[in-house]
């Protein structure tokens, strides 16, 4: 398969996008000040999918996400995203965050000097609630054991665990993850795997931007690969695991 015209009609599992999907970009243009970076992104997620955005080291990944959550930067400058009906290009990003969009970032921006559940209370001062407390306990147990403790003491897992708690501390709609995985050991991303299948079984969509593509796939319905900021395939999250072409030429797996 010649992966430079992978994005043909045809190829992967048909066209992505729908008249009335739950989450849809369509023409999405944004630049960190002259710099175009996100150049005519299109694309649609079902409710409840988990799409897989990869590609390598600078392809636009991050920017896309950030695009979506509605940052100041990258500016978007052209194209809509739509959110249940809702338009996000319109608004701002606090605007995105209160109907259910929830970017964890690969920072994760845990906030220093708080206890976990200081961190939890924090993303509560807003409305939409999303989980109580105790749901979100029930569901991390490792979180309820170390509620008092200050929360960028935790391990990179857990505090990557406290990021995605926190997002559901928020009416969660759209979640979108960029690197959840970096710098865990395998028996963490098993953990938080498992989160977010937990959180896909509850309806909520899920973007994710992984380097560790296989593991990303695994999880995922479907599959993105951008470079320089455009999309060079659109599938299945099973046809890029089977596709060894594609894996090398974009993903360097
Ligand atoms: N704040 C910024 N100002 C200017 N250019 C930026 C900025 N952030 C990213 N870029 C550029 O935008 C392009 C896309 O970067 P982005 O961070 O979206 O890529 P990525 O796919 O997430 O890469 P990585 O896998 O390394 O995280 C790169 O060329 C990068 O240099
Ligand atoms: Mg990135």
């Amino acid at each position: 398969m010649n992966v430079a015209t992978a994005e043909k009609p045809g190829t992967g599992t048909g066209p992505v996008q729908s008249g009335d999907a739950y989450f849809s970009c369509q023409g999405l243009q944004s630049y960190y000040g002259e710099s175009y970076i996100v150049q005519d992104i299109s694309f649609d997620v079902k409710q409840g999918e988990i799409l897989a955005l990869l590609g390598r080291n600078g392809a636009g990944k991050t920017s896309t996400l950030r695009t979506i959550a509605r940052m100041d930067d990258p500016q978007l400058h052209e194209g809509e995203i739509w959110l249940e009906g809702q338009p996000l290009h319109t608004m701002a990003d606090w605007q995105a965050a209160q109907l259910g969009v929830g970017l964890v970032p690969e920072d994760r921006r845990i906030i220093q000097g708080l206890t976990v559940e200081e961190n939890l209370k924090l993303a509560q001062i807003e409305k939409p609630l999303g989980w109580t407390l105790d749901r979100i306990y029930e569901h991390f147990p490792r979180l309820a054991e170390r509620r008092r403790q200050e929360a960028v003491t935790m391990s990179g897992g857990e505090q990557q665990m406290l990021a995605v708690a926190r997002a559901l501390a928020r009416d969660l709609k759209l979640l979108l993850l960029d690197e959840p995985y970096e710098g865990l050991a395998p028996v963490i991303v098993q953990e938080i795997e498992k989160i977010v299948a937990e959180i896909k079984g509850l309806g909520i969509t899920t973007i994710i931007v992984e380097q560790n593509a296989v593991a990303a796939l695994e999880l995922a319905d479907r599959a993105l690969i951008l470079d320089m900021g455009q999309i060079v395939f659109r599938g299945s999250a099973r046809e890029v695991l089977d596709n060894a072409d594609l894996r090398h030429e974009y993903l360097a797996i």
